[in-house]
């Protein structure tokens, strides 16, 4: 018997979940060349940038400041971010939540994952879609979590 895998409970965790994903992302033949080729990510600065992100949601931490989705368009202009792109990006994420933690905080990660994908996803369609004559644009901000 293998024990059992803990919850994410700490800032190292998120580090650690986020390294592993990184890791596994980086490499992957449908993704992994936006990473590398096109952003040529800084994984040293990236990682406690995203440990932020993740802890702010997953652990109440206010680390991090807010404004994910803009990078996204800036690689979107560079190479268009498809629902497969998205779809892959979720499975690897699930699949390393899974393979080292469990409980709620793990099932967050999954959870809030999909919903910033599919907005992200959403918001990238409106950017890229020309606007019918008299439509107006429109951005939806969205501002939510315990109050700071
Ligand atoms: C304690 C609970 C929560 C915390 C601390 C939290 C935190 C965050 C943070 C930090 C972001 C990134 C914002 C940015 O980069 O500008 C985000 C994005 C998002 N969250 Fe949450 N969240 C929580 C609960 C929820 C819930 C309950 C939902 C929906 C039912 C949700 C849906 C979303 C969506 C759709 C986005 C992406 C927004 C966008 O950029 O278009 N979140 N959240
Ligand atoms: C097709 C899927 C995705 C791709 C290819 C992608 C790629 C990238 C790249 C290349 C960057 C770095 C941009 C730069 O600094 O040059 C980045 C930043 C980031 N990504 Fe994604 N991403 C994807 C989906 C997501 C999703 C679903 C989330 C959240 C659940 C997310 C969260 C973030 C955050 C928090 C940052 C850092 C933003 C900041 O600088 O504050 N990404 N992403």
């Amino acid at each position: 018997m293998t024990a059992p895998l803990p919850d994410i409970t700490t800032r190292e965790d998120c580090e650690r979940l986020v390294r592993a994903f990184y890791g596994r992302a980086m490499l992957d033949p449908i993704i992994g060349f936006i990473f590398v080729d096109v952003a040529k990510l800084d994984l040293e600065a990236h990682v406690p940038k995203i440990a932020s992100f993740w802890e702010t949601i997953l652990l109440g931490a206010q680390s991090y400041g807010g404004g994910a989705f803009r990078p996204h368009a800036v690689i979107n202009a560079q190479v268009p971010l498809r629902a497969g792109h998205f779809e892959r990006w979720l499975w690897l994420w699930r699949t390393t939540v899974d393979e080292l933690f469990a409980g709620e905080r793990a099932e967050l990660a999954k959870t809030h994952a999909e919903r910033v994908a599919r907005a992200f996803h959403a918001r990238l369609r409106m950017l890229d879609a020309p606007l019918a004559a008299g439509e107006l644009p429109v951005l939806t901000i969205t501002r939510h979590g315990p109050e700071p």
